[in-house]
């Protein structure tokens, strides 16, 4: 069995070190961690390797993963390709989304690449249950790409094939979907704060339709999801609103044109007419008073 070595088992470190533990794909050896406590409590979640207080104090491995903060991860190389050989056949990868493999070059000759796994690793303990069927864009050297590909097909994921110079554009993607999500929906319980629905009763009004419009997207595709006012070309009540809500909050009301304009686009995919799209980009582009 391949050994692994982690620099920075936090909550992906971990999770990913006891899922391949367990699958028996890595045998995971050191782990080292910005604090030895840190280091020992990783230990212990992925019950195998021994914490080591420093880069140097590790023990040599086949296999790398240098899964601290982005900000940490080409300094750690550094310190990994000072203090150990590197040599053709070993490897060594980070899972940033927003870096490519070109930050390990350092650790040439060893067999360098990125591996993004597309999940949120907020809680370790839940991650070993929801991590399978996960995606995970992978690209860097040959060898290092084929082993990941294993590596990850051994706990249930599947890799996607991504280059270096759209690693920018892939994350963003993810970014968009994801994290605005969440700040759409911010925005939508500040529209119902205003309104004077509380923020539990505006996520309990919330949950099922923005889950069934998730899950609409994910079979249908947007231009077939998309509903309301906008996709109706219903001026009036897209005017009404944004009037509303510029006196609510001139904040809220500059979100709602500047997405409503991105919907606009998005509607005239679908039945919305030329006219009509004319028509709302000129209410949408004009600050409301
Ligand atoms: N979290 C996610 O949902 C997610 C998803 C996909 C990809 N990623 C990527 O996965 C990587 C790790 O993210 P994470 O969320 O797991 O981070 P995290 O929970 O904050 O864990 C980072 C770990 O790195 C250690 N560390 C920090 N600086 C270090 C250094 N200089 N030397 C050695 N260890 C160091 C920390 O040690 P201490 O515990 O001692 O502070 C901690 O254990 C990042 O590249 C991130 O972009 C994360």
């Amino acid at each position: 069995m391949k050994t692994l070595n982690i620099i920075g088992a936090g909550r992906l470190g971990k999770t990913l070190g006891r899922l391949w533990q367990q699958a028996g794909f890595f045998q995971i050896q050191s782990i080292h961690n910005r604090t030895i406590d840190s280091a020992h409590a990783a230990v212990e979640f992925i019950g195998a390797g021994q914490a080591a207080s420093s880069i140097e104090s590790m023990n040599d491995a086949n296999c790398w993963l240098i899964s601290c903060s982005d900000g940490e991860i080409e300094t750690a190389a550094e310190q990994l390709s000072s203090n150990f050989q590197q040599r053709e056949g070993a490897i060594a990868f980070h899972c940033s989304g927003a870096l490519s493999s070109k930050v390990l070059k350092t650790l040439h000759p060893t067999s360098i690449a990125s591996a993004h796994p597309v999940h949120s690793f907020a809680d370790p303990q839940r991650s070993i249950d929801s991590l399978g069927g996960s995606s995970v864009a992978l690209e860097g050297d040959s060898l290092a790409v084929l082993t990941l590909t294993e590596a990850f097909a051994s706990i249930g994921c599947r890799t996607l094939a991504i280059s270096a110079e759209h690693k920018s554009l892939y994350h963003a993607g993810s970014v968009i979907a994801c994290n605005y999500l969440t700040t759409l929906i911010d925005l939508s319980l500040q529209s119902f704060a205003a309104a004077g629905i509380n923020h539990d009763k505006a996520l309990r009004l919330l949950e099922p339709i923005v889950l069934q419009t998730v899950k609409n997207n994910m079979t249908l595709g947007p231009e077939a999801s998309l509903t309301g006012p906008i996709a109706r070309g219903d001026l009036e009540t897209v005017a009404t609103q944004a009037k509303s809500l510029t006196s609510a909050d001139p904040h809220l009301a500059h979100h709602y044109r500047q997405l409503g304009l991105a919907c606009v686009k998005l509607a005239r995919r679908g039945q919305l007419s030329d006219e009509t799209a004319a028509k709302l980009i000129e209410l949408l582009s004009e600050p409301m008073r």
